[in-house]
């Protein structure tokens, strides 16, 4: 339907090198007025590196960018947004002590703007926020206190009010409950319809499916197809120009968790004003238990209370049939517990460390005798890590900032199979991870479990929480409301018990 269309942006031969890789080796990518052009690839195929080329955070090393046909450079972000190229980043570039309004203007001379100019400001953004269904964000609340899919919602406004003529999306799902992701479609469809182009990477191919006309698949900086037509194009043969392989779309096979095995976390009656209230539950050896809910539902607040990174108002947390201190994550750690938090960049990485310190950081104490690190077991036990996760590139001495954000997330799963816990709680571990690798981190989770470590996962993605999962906890709005075998259950009933009276 879009085969006569005129082509809005070209990227020709585009190569950018750092450090020891070539982030792209010649990649080609043609976008045309109105469509939703998806782009697929492993981690560190080189997608964020591509649409930074395009938003003038990178300039390329040689290769040509043509806008209208006509050859155009882009060596700033000032520049990227003159030519009407917006991009929404993987890591949201928002600034939470300002307000709303504030941050749709960013870039613009706000610090001068006079009391007239801020209030058409702030009216522009209620305009944009109410176009994207948003009218309960105020263009005056500080921006931090939104959720993350909140200040999403308010990268889009920036774009809205751009006046865009291509928005390039890293990741936006990546943040997103199911329904908001719905949202996100609707707001794409009207961009779309307005002769907008929208770039938009995912590593869902159920999601390109929904809403993208064409695909471009990178690997290894180079574009192995270009500008497929998505619905001549099976998930499979996707998969295969991704990885180079075929990927087994199933999940681990489960283990029957024996009648006799022991109860390793107990979770009585745990209360938070405001966030959740009256959760029990209890985590065998060897079982992996799901949370399902939607984001804000209380899920990660629930994990955090258990590890003691939030302090719960009222009831017990039990390992090993011992109780935890609350508001203790040292002890809980020292116990054998261990934490994947969801947000990788401010919770659980240091960026300016190497892979390896990552990777060993909540286990520093196995490598040191009598104080002194052993550095040469510290190094061993990563580079087996970097292995079995697929961590790229290899070298464990490369800062962790220039990963990729899928291999950043596999470095903070890692961490705590570096450890060797006895209970782990994963938030949202596959987030942002690729197709391939993903059935990696299931294979290896589920090995977890079988050699008796007990498992607590939060996920987003319901199919993952059933694939894995042997028994499942719905959770609305702070409280369990039923509990289920995983294999007795599907996606449509699960839903329908999260959506029940929620207004949407
Ligand atoms: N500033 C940098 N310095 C050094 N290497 C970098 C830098 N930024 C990216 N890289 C490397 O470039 C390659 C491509 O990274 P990029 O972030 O573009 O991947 P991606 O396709 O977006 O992956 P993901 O799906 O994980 O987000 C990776 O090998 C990454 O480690
Ligand atoms: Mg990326």
């Amino acid at each position: 339907m879009i085969a006569e269309m005129t082509t809005l942006l070209s990227v020709r031969g585009a190569v950018k090198q750092f450090a020891g890789v070539r982030a792209l080796d010649s990649v080609d990518l043609d976008v045309i007025a109105g469509e939703v052009h998806c782009l697929l690839g492993q981690n560190g195929a080189g997608k964020s590196t591509l649409i930074k080329v395009l938003a003038g955070a990178h300039e390329p090393d040689s290769g040509e960018l043509l806008l209208d046909g006509r050859p155009v450079r882009i060596p700033d972000p000032r520049a990227a947004l003159d030519l009407g190229i917006v991009t929404i980043y993987q890591e949201l570039d928002v600034v939470p002590g300002l307000r709303v309004y504030e941050n749709v203007f960013l870039g613009h001379e706000l610090a001068r703007a006079g009391w007239e100019q801020r209030r058409r400001m702030r009216a522009a953004t209620t305009d944009a926020l109410v176009r994207l269904g948003h009218p309960e964000i105020a263009p005056d609340a500080e921006l931090g206190d939104l959720s993350p899919a909140g200040q999403q919602v308010v990268c889009m406004a920036r774009a809205l009010l751009r006046e865009a003529r291509l928005v390039v999306m890293d990741e936006p799902s990546a943040a997103l409950a199911s329904h908001e992701v719905a949202n996100l479609f609707r707001v794409i469809g009207e961009l779309t319809a307005a002769g907008i182009a929208v770039i938009y990477i995912t590593h869902r191919l159920a999601e390109i499916r929904q809403i993208g006309d064409r695909v471009t698949v990178l690997k290894d900086g180079r574009t192995v197809s270009h500008g497929l037509d998505i619905n001549a194009t099976s998930d499979e043969t996707l998969v295969r120009l991704m990885t180079g392989r075929d990927v087994a779309n199933t999940f681990p096979p489960r283990r029957v968790v024996a009648e006799n095995a022991p109860e390793l976390l107990r979770v009585e009656r745990l209360n938070r004003a405001g966030s959740f209230a009256d959760v029990s539950f209890s985590i065998r050896a060897g079982e992996i238990v799901g949370l399902a809910g939607l984001v804000g539902s209380g899920r990660s607040e629930i994990l955090g209370s258990i590890y003691g990174a939030i302090h719960p108002d009222s009831g017990e947390v039990t390992l090993d049939g011992q109780p935890l201190r609350p508001g203790d994550p040292a002890m809980a750690v020292r116990r054998g517990l261990g934490l994947a938090p969801e947000e990788r960049k401010s919770q659980a990485l240091l960026l300016d460390q190497a892979v390896y310190r990552n990777l060993s950081l909540a286990s520093l104490e196995r490598f040191a005798t009598a104080g002194v690190m052993n550095r040469r077991r510290e190094m061993t036990e990563a580079v087996a890590k970097i292995q079995s996760l697929g961590v790229r590139p290899t070298e464990p001495r490369q800062s962790i900032r220039q990963l990729s954000g899928g291999n950043q997330q596999k470095v903070v799963v890692g961490r705590w199979l570096v450890r060797e816990c006895r209970v782990l709680l994963l938030d949202e571990p596959t987030r942002g991870v690729d197709v391939g690798a993903r059935a990696d981190l299931y294979a290896l989770i589920r090995q977890l479990a079988d050699t008796g470590v007990g498992i607590l996962l939060v996920s987003s993605e319901i199919p993952e929480v059933l694939g894995l999962a042997d028994r499942v906890l719905i959770v609305r709005q702070g409280r369990v409301i039923a509990e289920c075998a995983a294999d007795e259950t599907d996606e449509e009933q699960v839903l329908s018990l999260l959506m029940k009276g929620s207004a949407l």
